[in-house]
C-alpha cells in the first residue's frame, strides 16, 4: 500500500495512473473497524484502485473534548488497510488540508440538516461538507463509499456532490453490526462491557419499530419507544425520529417500502451513539 502525507504527492501519483482505471475513495477518520473494512471491500469490488484517507477533521467537531478524545490508532489502521490490500492511503496532517485558522465553508443542504444530527451538532455538517469537498477535489474519484450508519451524512454528501457538480457516484454501504445487533463504531472503543450490553437497547428499539410498523401509528410507536428509554437510566436518549429517507424530515404516516428511516441518538457514559434502520 502506498502512503501519502502530502496532497501534491497523492495528486501526482493519481495522475500517473492509466486514465481508464476506475478509482474509488473511502474517506475515514481512522480507528478503523470491520465497518470500514466493508467499505474497502465494496470499493475493491467496484474499482481498479482504492484510495482510503485517514484524517480526524477538526471542523466537524463542535466540542473540543470530543475531538481530543476521538480514538486514534494509526499504526493498527495501516496494518488493517494493508492486510485488506487497500492500494493507497492518504494520511495528511491538518496543515495539508486547512490554512491556519481556516473555518468551515457554509453550505446549503436544502433542509437535510434540519433535524437529528443537524439540530444537535451545530456546524457539524458544514465541517463534514468542507472536508469532503477538499478531499474530492484532491482524489477526484469515480466512486466514493460511506456507511449508512451515518445516514444524514450520507444523504448530505449525495446532495452536495450534485450541488458542486462533481461526477462522483456516492455509494451507501449497509451498517455492520456485532452479534448483539449493536452498530460498529469507532466510539464503541470507549465503552465498557456493561455499557455495550445496555447499548443494545438502541438496536432493539429499531427492530421493534420495524416489527410493529403496521400495528401502531408513528405517533404511538414513538411514544412506546420513548417509554422504553425512560424506563432505564443508563442510556440517555437524545432523539428518536422516524423520517422520510429522501428529505430526512419527520413523517406522520409511513412512506412506501424502502423510503422510511428510524434514527436514534443516545449517550451512554459520555459516549454518543447513533444508529438507524431503513425500511
Ligand atoms: O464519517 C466519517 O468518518 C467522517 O465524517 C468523514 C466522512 C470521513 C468526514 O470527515
Amino acid at each position: 500500500m502506498k502512503i501519502f502525507e502530502l496532497k501534491e504527492d497523492l495528486i501526482s501519483f493519481l495522475k500517473s495512473q492509466a486514465s481508464e482505471k476506475i478509482i474509488s475513495f473511502v474517506p475515514t477518520m481512522g480507528a478503523l473497524h470491520e465497518g470500514h473494512m466493508s467499505l474497502i471491500e465494496s470499493a475493491k469490488q467496484e474499482s481498479d484502485l482504492v484510495v482510503c484517507s485517514i484524517f480526524v477533521n477538526p471542523t466537524q467537531f463542535n466540542n473540543t473534548c470530543d475531538l481530543q478524545n476521538y480514538p486514534r490508532s494509526t499504526k493498527k489502521d495501516i496494518e488493517l488497510l494493508s492486510h485488506r490490500k487497500c492500494d493507497v492511503l492518504y494520511l495528511p496532517e491538518v496543515k495539508d488540508l486547512y490554512y491556519k485558522n481556516e473555518k468551515s465553508k457554509l453550505f446549503y443542504f436544502n433542509g437535510l440538516d434540519e433535524f437529528m444530527e443537524g439540530a444537535s451538532r451545530e456546524g457539524h455538517f458544514n465541517g463534514v461538507a468542507t472536508i469532503i469537498e477538499k478531499l474530492f477535489r484532491i482524489v477526484n474519484p469515480h466512486l466514493a463509499f460511506f456507511g449508512e450508519k451515518d445516514l444524514q451524512q450520507l444523504q448530505i454528501i449525495k446532495y452536495i456532490t450534485k450541488q458542486l457538480d462533481f461526477s462522483i457516484q456516492i455509494i451507501g454501504v449497509p451498517t455492520k453490526r456485532e452479534k448483539s445487533g449493536i452498530a460498529l463504531s469507532s466510539r464503541n472503543k470507549r465503552l465498557s462491557e456493561t455499557d455495550i450490553e445496555k447499548a443494545v437497547l438502541i438496536y432493539q428499539t429499531l427492530q421493534f419499530i420495524l416489527k410493529n410498523k403496521s400495528k401502531y401509528t408513528i405517533r404511538e410507536i414513538k411514544q412506546i419507544c420513548n417509554e422504553k428509554f425512560n424506563s432505564q437510566t443508563i442510556l440517555n436518549l437524545e432523539y428518536l425520529e422516524i423520517v422520510g429517507l429522501d428529505n430526512l424530515k419527520p413523517i406522520t404516516n409511513f412512506n412506501e417500502k424502502g423510503k422510511n428511516a428510524a434514527c436514534i441518538a443516545a449517550t451512554i457514559s459520555g459516549v454518543r451513539l447513533i444508529d438507524n434502520i431503513i425500511f
